[in-house]
């Protein structure tokens, strides 16, 4: 069979030369969008006059039929013909043919692919907006059943104040919707057109690239001809902000871990989400949260890989560029991957309220309370710190809780200890009187609850 390109050329490629060079493995996952971009094209060439109108016909209903052969899986793509696009134009010209050979009148692989990438992404990143907010959504309602539910909150992993289980939850929301603004402001550039700016100088034909722009729904048109089909930012954007939700996830993923170990002992995860060991019969394994955390791994290293493609390369197209596809599919795949299962395993995680108390009743970490109870009784907050510093030691010392001191025992470190105290070590005291905006108090989670469910009401 003979190249879309071959008149140049006076010798077959070598074997191992077209395996190196085709991309068609990896990029027929972009046939769909290769044909909305050249159905976009062709009408344009049939408005403008630069093609007939019943050539631009055939040529429509053609790639409509490559298309449906595509989904029905009964077309076998080939090496030799390199990549999606020329292997869906060298399909079409065999069913309309020499017709189809107009197609490509105007345009050239280098402002199509980058069309296609443009397609593509766009229709992941709405999905992958949706996705966050239905984990938002599991994140809430484990919040809402945990607003009485006290836990240690950490710092250093080193018990530090009492905290709500929903307020750690709504950290969580906020920190998903930081990633979902990211995505939503990335989109901008995202949903831009290429087409239209030729191999990289523009074209001869009179093209009306606004009118391709609005066919394909894209918000702008791109300014620059040798910018259109070098930027390969808007996959960067994505890949980046793909590495951060991944790095949130790995986050929550390493603390449902812990959470769920027998040292803790915090949650337990439905067994539909946790695996058996092949040797020892009692255990019970994390695997969906330890592999989100372990495929972050793959997620940064194919932005790591996309930005040391693109470092240094000249304008406009090299085939260096053909690299941007596989980390990006990848991507997508492991996001996707993990974001699905996500929701389902945090609705479905079972929260012993129990065994979270049982820790905050075995801790310290009502001390900076007694501390900010000194200073409400003039001490210099220092002064506060080095007294409750010194009754903490003598707890450790003695095997006891501050709860478990007498008035007496206190009345040793200052005599400004009032029987009060016993009221404020209380752990939902503690909680409550964290009372500020975001902070951990019930009142305020709840209004923070309440916020986040008519941000995503809106959606
Ligand atoms: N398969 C190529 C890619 O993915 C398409 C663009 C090729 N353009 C070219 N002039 N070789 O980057």
């Amino acid at each position: 069979m003979s190249k879309l390109w071959g008149g140049r050329f006076t010798k077959k490629t070598d074997q191992l030369v077209e395996e190196y060079t085709a991309s068609i493995l990896f990029d027929k996952e972009l046939a769909e969008e290769d044909i909305q971009g050249s159905i976009a094209h062709v009408t344009m060439l049939g408005k403008q006059g630069i093609l007939p109108l019943d050539d631009v016909e055939k040529i429509k209903d053609g790639l409509h039929r490559v298309l449906q052969r595509i989904n029905r899986n009964d077309i076998e793509f080939s090496i030799s013909d390199e990549d999606i696009h020329m292997n869906i134009e060298k399909t079409l010209i065999d069913d309309v043919g020499p017709v189809g050979g107009k197609l490509h009148t105007g345009r050239s692989r280098n402002d199509q692919v980058a069309t296609d990438m443009h397609l593509w992404l766009r229709k992941r990143v709405v999905e992958f907006v949706d996705m966050l907010h239905k984990l938002q959504s599991a994140l809430i309602e484990q919040a809402k059943a945990n607003l009485d539910t006290i836990l240690p909150g950490y710092t250093h992993l080193q018990r530090a104040q009492p905290i709500l289980f929903a307020h750690h939850m709504m950290a969580y929301v906020s920190m998903f919707g930081r990633d979902i603004e990211r995505l939503q402001d990335s989109y901008k550039r995202i949903n831009m057109l290429p087409l239209g700016a030729g191999a990289l100088a523009g074209t001869t034909f009179p093209i009306d690239r606004h009118f391709v722009a609005s066919q394909l729904k894209f918000d702008r048109v791109y300014e620059n001809s040798l910018d259109a089909v070098s930027d390969r930012d808007f996959i960067l954007e994505f890949l980046s902000h793909a590495s951060i939700i991944m790095m949130h996830l790995s986050r929550i993923s390493e603390e449902l871990i812990m959470w769920s170990s027998t040292e803790f002992h915090f949650i337990e995860l439905d067994d539909a989400f946790c695996t058996g060991s092949s040797i020892m019969p009692q255990k019970k394994n994390p695997d969906v949260p330890e592999l989100v955390r372990g495929k972050t791994g793959r997620v940064y290293g194919n932005l790591v890989g996309l930005l040391t493609v693109l470092k240094s390369l000249p304008l406009a197209y090299n085939k260096d560029m053909q690299e941007d596809k596989e980390g990006m599919f990848d991507t997508v795949r492991t996001l996707q991957g993990a974001l699905q299962l996500f929701a389902p395993m945090i609705k479905t995680m079972k929260v012993h309220k129990d065994r979270m108390r049982q820790a905050v009743n075995q801790d310290f970490s009502n001390a900076t309370d007694i501390a900010d109870f000194l200073v409400g009784k003039g001490l210099p907050f220092r002064q506060a710190h080095e007294v409750i510093g010194k009754t903490v030691l003598y707890c450790i010392q003695q095997g006891k809780y501050l709860l478990d001191l007498t008035l007496e025992e206190f009345k040793q470190f200052s005599t400004l200890f009032d029987d009060r105290i016993y009221d404020v070590l209380q752990p939902e005291n503690v909680v409550n009187a964290r009372n500020v905006y975001g902070g951990t108090a019930t009142s305020q989670v709840t209004d923070a609850i309440g916020r986040a469910e008519l941000e995503l009401e809106k959606t």
